[in-house]
């Protein structure tokens, strides 16, 4: 019999191994259709072949003759046929050429570096940030974007809120308690790592049935096509009425966060030794993997930028193991994904005894930690590889989602080989994890190349005139000349300027000790948009050279408003009212409106239509007003009181002219005035009226169009000849 039950477990994790590579063909096959349509796809004969798998990081790919493409998961068929056959074989970027070329002969790639095992994708916040209102429909897009770029390991953390309610009620919290809780749909990421409680929500109960059906096919998506979703589990941060229903509960409220005061902020942490602690997180992680399954790797994150309540190593060290234990009760092959941030934005705090206690209190090898700004501030130098975890290194690139061109292109390229080469290190691949995504699409094409490379790119400019050459299906001289002198300039940042933030006059709050310095020549800017221009009328049907002349337009505007700047300001200095009020006139009165007419020509520039879809995520007028409320509040103030002021700026035809216009007018109206009455400008009186208007348009109900209208290519002449 022994022998029986061998055979059939055998024979069931043979069937089982076929049948997922079956299930993976059939999902990567689905993908092309979707790319491609029906006949175009029916070129590729794409198969997932497990017997290609030589271990860990060791992926073969075959591409034979009659153009079999086969890979050992679905992720790896999808990345490697979109390279080949799009890559190397007919230079395409977003519309393949018809017909295709021949598949020239066999072509055998073996892949065995173990620091290229892992392709990651996402940040905590990219969910709040980017993906928040988003439906099935764009989740999709997403997942397949994901495929195409090779990406292996991703966070699936959409619906955790709905599982956590069922919890707190469980444990006998009141829904009023959860309510204060719970933050809105716009800043759960922080809520998440404990950093909020209560601001902007409550999350109504339409919220969590949503969320948990999009997770089931988000979860089914990306495990048909062989991906490994990270989903969430318990750091430690509970409700205050936790203290109600435990009075003899162990609870420790932190210090504030983000300027919040301690009504949103100053959460409450489970002390590790509290046995409360594993039955919490253990109730939590059961009711999760009940509900969806598991694929053994979770995320939590404790003091992401909060203030441990001890630097003890012995206190940091239990608040970990806590952590870990509290998985490896409910899963015993669970794996730890941290995010490493907390160790470089409070650098003053974590020195060598308490980081070494973070990465001491997990086994080898179960915490696996994301480098998360490694291009910038890597941690894995001054740790020497994280004592020994397994790590990723990762691009971050982007703050808040906002728009503004900006690369660091040159250590971008150089950053994951250097890791990979550094003394015994414990890199095991690389990853994607910006705070917002919908900008700068360069920058990610590169990093998603380099997910897949031994070495970097060994010339950038010829790579950037490739880049563009498939971006816009032809090569076009004027064009690529453009991205040229782009990557030397916006994209190719170094040093201390290199944060990713856009630190423009443009959006941020007028006053007269704005920072105008940028890491290169704007004239390099000026000069690729005129070489845009003149390519325009042999790429005027190309959708991604539109986005691009616009995005270029954009930050010529963004650069003029930054000199007009500089000219209003010296004027008020010298008391020159008419320079004054000419410089102010063209800045608050020309270009603004210039920008956002031209924003208003491209749907991924309106504010239409960010809160088209927050309101469409919603079941009622009320919640629709709510969410639209939460988007408003994200995109300007981010707090009540502009705790975070302008953090997630964006540039969107309606937000130029109805919050950023405004408080330009207000300010160039109130410098005048001051020269005026000859009475000095009080900054802290204008930032009083300003927020009046910022409060404003928050709390406005003003619909926006959410269809483009006017022609880009026109519009962006019109502007490059006014000014
Ligand atoms: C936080 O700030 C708000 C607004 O200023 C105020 O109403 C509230 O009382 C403050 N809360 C605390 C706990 O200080
Ligand atoms: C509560 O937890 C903290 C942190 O772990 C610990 O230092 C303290 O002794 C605990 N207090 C009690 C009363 O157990
Ligand atoms: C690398 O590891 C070896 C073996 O543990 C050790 O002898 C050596 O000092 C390490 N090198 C560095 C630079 O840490
Ligand atoms: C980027 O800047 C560095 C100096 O900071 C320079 O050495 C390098 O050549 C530049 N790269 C490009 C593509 O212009
Ligand atoms: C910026 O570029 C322009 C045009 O190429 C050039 O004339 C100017 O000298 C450059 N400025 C600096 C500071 O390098």
């Amino acid at each position: 019999p022994r022998l029986l039950v061998l055979l059939l477990l055998a024979w069931e994790g043979a069937w089982g191994a076929v049948r997922d590579e079956a299930r993976e063909t059939a999902a990567v096959r689905a993908l092309a259709v979707r790319l491609l349509g029906p006949g175009p796809a029916a070129a590729f004969e794409l198969s997932v072949e497990r017997t290609l798998a030589a271990g860990p990081g060791a992926d073969v790919f075959e591409l034979s003759a009659e153009g079999v493409c086969a890979a050992p998961s679905g992720v790896a068929v999808a990345a490697r046929a979109a390279q080949t056959t799009c890559g190397t074989f007919c230079g395409c970027h977003l519309s393949l050429p018809r017909p295709l070329p021949p598949v020239p002969g066999q072509l055998r790639i073996t892949e065995t570096l173990p620091t290229l095992r892992y392709r990651y994708y996402q940040n905590v916040c990219t969910h709040s940030y980017s993906f928040v209102w988003w439906d099935w429909p764009r989740w999709e897009r997403e997942i397949d974007w994901m495929a195409l770029n090779g990406i292996n390991l991703a966070l699936a953390w959409s619906g955790q809120e709905a599982i956590w309610q069922r919890v707190y009620l469980a444990l006998g919290l009141t829904q009023a308690e959860i309510d204060e809780h719970f933050t809105g749909p716009a800043f759960l990421a922080w809520g998440r790592m404990g950093n909020l409680h209560g601001w902007g929500g409550p999350l109504p109960r339409t919220w969590h049935l949503k969320q948990l059906s999009l997770q089931h096919q988000i979860l089914d998506r990306m495990r048909a096509l062989g991906m490994t979703p990270v989903l969430p589990a318990f750091a430690g941060h509970v409700p205050k009425a936790i203290g109600r229903v435990f009075p003899q509960v162990n609870i420790t409220q932190l210090g504030s966060w983000g300027h919040f005061n301690c009504s949103y902020s100053c959460s409450f942490l489970l002390a590790p030794e509290d046995p409360l602690f594993p039955l919490i997180g253990g109730i939590f992680l059961r009711e999760l993997i009940r509900e969806f399954g598991t694929n053994h790797i979770y995320g939590a994150d404790t003091f992401n930028e909060m203030q441990p309540p001890s630097s003890d190593p012995a206190y940091l060290a239990a608040a970990t193991e806590a952590v870990f234990k509290a998985m490896v009760a409910v899963d015993s092959d669970a794996v730890w994904l941290l995010q490493g941030w907390l160790f470089q934005h409070q650098p003053e705090f974590w020195g060598p005894a308490q980081v070494g206690a973070v990465l001491g209190a997990v086994p080898q090898g179960r915490l696996l930690v994301l480098d998360l700004f490694a291009e910038s501030q890597p941690v894995y130098t001054r740790t020497a590889s994280f004592r020994g975890q397994p790590f990723i290194w990762c691009m971050l690139h982007n703050f808040g989602g906002n728009h503004g061109l900006f690369g660091a292109l040159e250590a971008v390229n150089r950053g994951p080989t250097a890791a990979r080469l550094f003394p015994n290190s414990t890199m095991v691949g690389t990853g994607i994890t910006p705070e917002g995504i919908g900008q700068n699409e360069v920058v990610y094409a590169l990093m998603a190349e380099l997910g897949w490379r031994k070495d970097p790119v060994p010339d950038l400019l010829a790579w950037v005139s490739r880049f563009a050459e498939r971006r816009y299906g032809v090569a076009q001289p004027d064009a690529e000349a453009a991205w040229r002198l782009l990557l030397r300039s916006v994209y190719n940042c170094s040093g201390e300027a290199c944060r990713g933030h856009n630190h423009s006059p443009l959006v941020r709050r007028p006053s007269l000790q704005m920072n105008t310095a940028v890491w290169y020549n704007r004239s390099d800017v000026f000069e690729a948009w005129r070489l845009l221009l003149k390519a325009s009328p042999k790429l005027t049907t190309s959708p991604t050279f539109r986005y691009d002349l616009l995005d270029v337009t954009r930050q010529a505007l963004q650069e003029l408003v930054s000199l007009y700047y500089e000219e209003v300001r010296a004027a008020y200095l010298h008391q020159e009212l008419a320079g004054l009020l000419r410089a102010g006139g063209v800045l608050a009165y020309q270009l603004l409106p210039a920008l956002d007419e031209v924003l208003a020509s491209d749907h991924h520039f309106l504010l239409g239509s960010w809160l088209a879809q927050a309101r469409a995520a919603a079941a009622s007028e009320t919640e629709a007003r709510l969410y639209e409320q939460n988007s408003r509040y994200q995109l300007t103030l981010w707090g009540p009181e502009g705790n975070i002021l302008d953090y997630a700026n964006k540039q969107l035809a309606g937000l130029v002219a109805h919050y950023y216009a405004p408080r330009w007018q207000l300010f160039i109206e109130s410098l005048a005035d001051s020269l005026a009455r000859a009475a000095p400008f009080q900054q802290h009186q204008f930032d009083k009226d300003v927020f009046l208007l910022e409060q404003a348009f928050v709390l406005s109900s003003r619909r926006y169009r959410s269809q483009p209208q006017g022609d880009t290519v026109d519009l962006a002449r019109k502007v490059f000849l006014r000014f």
